[in-house]
């Protein structure tokens, strides 16, 4: 059993692991997913035709490959070792991607390299405090750049940074407490419009036929 995690970091180290043995398989790159129901809603053309993306938290990285496959240039950062070096064996041959070993806030303050689209699927923004995240997203992005985002619907009544709990914990439970954040719709759309984006779309996509979880999904412009 591996050790329990101290770090998030090391949280997200044991984030889908394999049971398997020898080299890990690398999973199929379909389609571009915001959901966890493969081929439901919409897909990369919620980013527009960026030139250059940035993937904030790809762990396995399949977005960004689909991105690249496109012709994108993208980059993935991850605060975890063990997802960075795993996406990067796995797609190593892949032209136009790189994966990035960093934390999303610490990325974005050196990077100086501007950002036609920055997305995070269920990934760092989930995890990060927006007032740190998102005038640093905006300082980023060309004119006119996308941010977008998607992530689990909200729990009815639980608002703002919230502990991490969740069916896909079970057996990784320890004293770590890792906080995710969550708000409404209407909230995100605030405090992007706060944050100057505009032209935001912020909504929740149902489960398809209306069972289990939805997904917030959130897409929004650096003013022009
Ligand atoms: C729930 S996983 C989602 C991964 C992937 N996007 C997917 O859809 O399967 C969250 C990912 O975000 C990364 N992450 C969490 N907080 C982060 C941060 N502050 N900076 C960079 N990556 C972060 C984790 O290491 C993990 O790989």
């Amino acid at each position: 059993m591996s050790p329990e995690p101290r770090t998030p970091a090391q949280y997200w180290d044991t984030y889908k692991p394999y049971r398997g043995t020898g080299e890990q398989p690398a999973p199929e790159v379909g389609r571009f997913e915001w959901t966890q129901y493969p081929g439901h809603g919409p897909g990369a053309e919620v980013l527009g035709r960026p030139r250059r993306a940035l993937d904030l938290g790809p762990a396995e990285g399949r977005e960004a490959v689909f991105l690249a496959r496109q012709g994108v240039a993208t980059t993935g950062v991850d605060l975890s070792a063990a997802q960075v070096d795993r996406a990067s064996r796995w797609w190593k041959d892949t032209p136009g991607l790189e994966f990035v070993h960093a934390e999303a806030v610490d990325y974005l303050t050196s990077n100086t390299t501007p950002l036609d689209a920055v997305y995070s699927v269920w990934g760092a923004v989930w995890f990060t405090d927006p007032e740190l995240l998102f005038p640093l997203v905006a300082q980023n992005l060309t004119p006119g750049g996308i941010f977008a985002f998607s992530q689990a619907e909200p729990s009815p009544g639980a608002y703002g940074p919230q502990p991490m709990h969740g069916k896909w914990l079970e057996g990784r439970e320890s004293e770590l407490t890792v906080l995710r954040w969550q708000y409404t719709p209407q909230t995100w759309a605030d405090l992007l419009k706060r944050h100057g984006f505009t032209d935001i779309d912020a909504h929740i996509l149902p489960p398809p036929g209306g069972e289990g979880l939805g997904t917030l999904l959130v897409r929004t412009h650096r003013p022009v």
